[in-house]
C-alpha cells in the first residue's frame, strides 16, 4: 500500500514548513519507498530522496509558457511523478489524457482524481498508474471516504481490476483504522492532506497510519 500525502497549499505545509516535515519523516522513516510526497510546485526545489509528485502539471515541453508547469521539465526537480484533475484542480478529460500520455513517455508515474464512480470510468481509459478516488464533499472534513462510501470504494476496485491502473483513497483520513478499512475494501493506497499536515503532531499522525501501510 502507498501512503500519498498531499501537502496542498497549507502555510503548514508550504515553503519552511514543508521542508520541516519532509526533514521529519527522512528522520523517523529514511527513504520509505511506501511514502509519495504530493509536492505544491512552488517547493519543487526541495531537496529530498523521498519519492516526489507535484501537485499538478500540464501537456507542454520546456518553452516560452509563462506561468505554466510543464510535465517536459518535471525530472528537472527529480520528480517521479504527476497528480492530475484533483477537485481543487480540474481539468478536461483531454488534457488528462494528454498529460498521461506525455507523463509516460517520459516515464513518470501519473495519479489522477476522480470525485465519482462515473468519472472513475472514464479517467481509467487513459491508462493512468493510479486512480485516486476522492469524494469533493468530504475533503478536509471529518468523515472519511473509508467510512462513509465503502460501497464506492468496492464497485472502484472492480471497475479496475485488470486494467493495470491502482486505486487510491482520500478524504477525510484521518487514522490508523480509516487506512485499515481503506486497504481490507481493496485499495492499494490512500491519499491525505489535512489529516496530516494540518496536525500539531504530523510525525505521529504518519507513524499511526504506517502501521496499516504494508
Ligand atoms: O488530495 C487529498 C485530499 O484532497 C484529501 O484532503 O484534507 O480530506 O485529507 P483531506
Amino acid at each position: 500500500m502507498l501512503f500519498f500525502i498531499n501537502f496542498k497549499a497549507y502555510t503548514e505545509s508550504t515553503s519552511a514548513n514543508a521542508l520541516k516535515i519532509i526533514r521529519d519523516i527522512e528522520r523517523e522513516f529514511g527513504v520509505s519507498e511506501s511514502i509519495v510526497l504530493v509536492l505544491n510546485p512552488l517547493d519543487s526545489l526541495i531537496e529530498t530522496k523521498l519519492t516526489k509528485y507535484v501537485q499538478t502539471a500540464e501537456p507542454l515541453d520546456s518553452g516560452a509558457f509563462t506561468g505554466h508547469i510543464p510535465i517536459g521539465v518535471l525530472k528537472e526537480y527529480h520528480y517521479s511523478g504527476v497528480m492530475l484533475n484533483h477537485s481543487e484542480h480540474k481539468i478536461s478529460h483531454e488534457k488528462i489524457r494528454n498529460s498521461v500520455e506525455m507523463a509516460s513517455k517520459l516515464g513518470l508515474r501519473t495519479l489522477v482524481c476522480a470525485a465519482d464512480l462515473k468519472e472513475i470510468e472514464s479517467v481509467v481509459n487513459f491508462h493512468p498508474d493510479f486512480v485516486a478516488y476522492e469524494p469533493p464533499e468530504l475533503i478536509g472534513g471529518n468523515i472519511s471516504v473509508s467510512s462513509a462510501k465503502p460501497e464506492i470504494i468496492g464497485a472502484a476496485v472492480g471497475i479496475l481490476r485488470g486494467t493495470g491502473s491502482k486505486l487510491v483513497v482520500g478524504a477525510g483520513i484521518k487514522n490508523r483504522e480509516d487506512v485499515r478499512v481503506s486497504g481490507k475494501l481493496g485499495a492499494e493506497g490512500i491519499l491525505v492532506a489535512s489529516g496530516v499536515v494540518k496536525s500539531p503532531e504530523p510525525i505521529r499522525v504518519i507513524v499511526e497510519m504506517m502501521k496499516e501501510v504494508v
